[in-house]
Parts: structure tokens; C-alpha cells; sequence
């Protein structure tokens, strides 16, 4: 429950990062593991200013262009969706306030948009009426949007967003975190290309219930790839991630969910001296990660725009940022 020391302050902000899964994908819906980092430079974040007695709450979408009021907003809209459950968790009225939100996050590109959105607006309605949620409520907040417009999602997203530290992930057990012997360099590049997680996750489930002898055996070999992932990135060993990584994606394109466009990026990325280079996220469109050499990163980013890439980002994922999920912070 949110600790209760309630008292309406005149504004308040809240904020979330992005995110890149690293090994897992789809896998992990069904219960094997996943590894994802967040990606800090790339964030959410939420403004709530007081306004005028009367005037409800105001949510206003900047990069949408959307303003919506709460009272107005249908059911399911996503972000009345995360303010009504938050407002349900405190169990208080909705202020008289403007809520307004920025995201550098590209939507349905696997980033992980969608979490850091919820995580942000939770943590900023949260703050401004005086209160303080813990990152497992934030978090579990975020899974039930996450649930109302992903169908059957693992879970990973919404963990991985309000713990900001990397992961080790299984569906319906409590995050691990672990340590990361030497730092690693993750170039993100965006397709450009549409990834509706919801479709590929469903599109996957249906052709798993049809066939599922087809998907056994990838899927169990994608948990391996994910514990060995973890056991070079404890042991420093990038090359070897790279590996798996590769490994990984070429998994993802035996069930489907590449396409022609994010094999190229991959490819690019790997002919320009990634040690390895996969899609992240549901695939089909959205985003590859390259895990690179540091002397390297530069060439992957021109070979990644010569490859048709709309978006480049770089991100260090380091002990640093790690820290520890706290038994206090639960
Ligand atoms: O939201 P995305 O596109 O990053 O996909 C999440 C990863 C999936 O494994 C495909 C789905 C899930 O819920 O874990």
C-alpha cells in the first residue's frame, strides 16, 4: 500500500526510461527467462501542475498532440487508464490539475514506450497528492495497462521501467538483478517500421496453439541463450554475448518475427564490427540493438543510417547504474 503522509503539493513531476531487451523476446511470455537493460537517455517524463478549482484533471500528450480529460476519456484510454488506477491505489478523488507528457520514446518501436509512459504519470499523480509508491506498485500498476493493450505480456517491460537497473526476468518471479563485470555499448537503431506488440504476441500464441511442437524447442533454447547471457555479461566475456545475441535473433527469424528490414540493420551491423546484433522487442518493425566494440560504435551508426536506420541511439549499460533492487523498496 502507498505510504499515506497525503497532502496536495502545487506541482510534481515523475519520470521513466525506456528500455532494450537483450535476450528473450517472446520467450519469456512463456515462461522462460529474459534479460533487458533499461535505457536512461531516452525517458518518459510527467508534469502535473495544480488548476483551477473545478476543472478535473487534463491530460495533455505533447509528442500525440492529445488532450484529453479524465472525466471525458474513454475506457481503455491509456493514459486516463494508468491515472484512474493510480488514483484507485491511493484512493483519492482526481485533483484539479493539468498533466502534461513528454517522451523521447519512439511508440511501438520495442522501447518500451508504453511502460515508461504508465510508470511516469503514476509516479507524477502519485507525488502530487503527497504520496509515495513503491517501485513494485508503480510497477504492477503499469502490468495492468500493459495487460489491457498487450493481451498476454510477460511482464518484463513494466519490471524492467520502474526498477530502471538490468534484469534478469522470469514471468510471475520477483526480478533478479546482477553484476556486470566490464561495462558493455549497445548501439539502438529504429527500422522505422510499425511493431504492434499486441498482433506479433498474438500472432506467435495462435501459431504456437496450432503447431506448438514448431515452437518448443526455440523457445527452450532462447531461455539457455538468456542464462548464458547472464553468465558473459557476470563474467565480462562480449564477445561471447555477441554471440548469443546473434544467436538469438536468428531464433526470432526461424519463428517469424523479423522481417527483411531489421535483418538488414543486423546485418549492417555485424558486417561494420558488432560482436553481435539482434531485433529487440516484439519485432517485425522496431528497433535492433548492436552490441559493439567502443572503437567500433561510430562505423555501426553510419553503417546502421546507410542501412536505412531513422533513429541511432548509443547507451553504456554498467555496473553504475545497477544498483541493487532493494528488499526496502519492494
Ligand atoms: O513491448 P515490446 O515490443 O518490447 O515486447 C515485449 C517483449 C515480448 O516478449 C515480445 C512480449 C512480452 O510481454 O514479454
Amino acid at each position: 500500500m502507498p505510504s499515506a503522509h497525503r497532502s496536495e503539493v502545487l506541482s510534481a513531476t515523475g519520470s521513466a526510461p525506456g528500455k532494450v531487451i537483450l535476450c528473450g523476446e517472446h520467450s519469456v511470455v512463456y515462461g522462460q527467462p529474459a534479460i533487458a537493460v533499461p535505457v536512461s537517455d531516452l525517458r518518459a517524463q510527467a508534469q502535473i501542475t495544480a488548476d483551477a478549482p473545478g476543472r478535473g484533471l487534463l491530460l495533455v500528450a505533447v509528442d500525440l498532440g492529445e488532450t484529453v480529460t479524465l472525466r471525458a476519456a474513454p475506457a481503455g484510454h491509456p493514459l486516463a487508464t494508468i491515472a484512474r488506477l493510480t488514483l484507485a491505489e491511493i484512493g483519492a478523488a482526481a485533483p484539479d490539475a493539468m498533466l502534461t507528457l513528454h517522451s523521447d520514446l519512439p511508440i511501438a518501436a520495442g522501447l518500451g514506450s508504453g511502460a515508461a509512459v504508465s510508470v511516469a504519470i503514476a509516479r507524477a499523480l502519485a507525488a502530487f497528492l503527497g504520496c509515495e509508491l513503491t517501485v513494485d506498485t508503480v510497477s504492477a500498476l503499469a502490468y495492468k495497462v500493459e495487460k489491457i493493450h498487450h493481451g498476454t505480456p510477460s511482464g518484463i517491460d513494466n519490471t524492467v521501467v520502474a526498477w530502471e537497473r538490468p534484469v534478469y526476468f522470469v514471468k510471475g518471479s520477483p526480478p533478479e538483478v546482477f553484476s556486470i563485470a566490464t561495462p558493455f555499448h549497445l548501439v539502438i537503431a529504429d527500422s522505422g517500421l510499425p511493431s504492434s506488440t499486441h498482433a506479433i504476441v498474438a500472432r506467435v500464441r495462435r501459431r504456437r496453439d496450432v503447431d506448438p511442437s514448431r515452437f518448443a524447442a526455440p523457445f527452450k533454447r532462447m531461455g539457455e541463450l538468456a542464462r548464458q547471457a547472464r553468465i558473459a555479461i557476470e563474467g565480462g566475456d562480449l564477445p561471447l554475448l555477441g554471440a548469443l545475441l546473434n544467436e538469438n535473433h536468428a531464433l526470432l527469424a526461424k519463428l517469424d518475427v523479423s522481417s527483411p528490414g531489421l535483418d538488414r540493420l543486423v546485418a549492417a551491423a555485424r558486417a561494420a564490427g558488432a560482436w553481435g546484433a539482434k531485433l529487440t522487442g516484439a519485432g517485425v518493425g522496431g528497433n535492433i540493438i548492436a552490441l559493439v566494440p567502443c572503437d567500433a560504435a561510430t562505423r555501426v551508426e553510419h553503417a546502421l543510417r546507410a542501412a536505412g536506420a531513422v533513429h541511432v541511439w548509443h547507451t553504456t549499460i554498467e555496473e553504475q547504474s545497477q544498483g541493487r533492487l532493494n528488499a526496502n523498496d519492494r
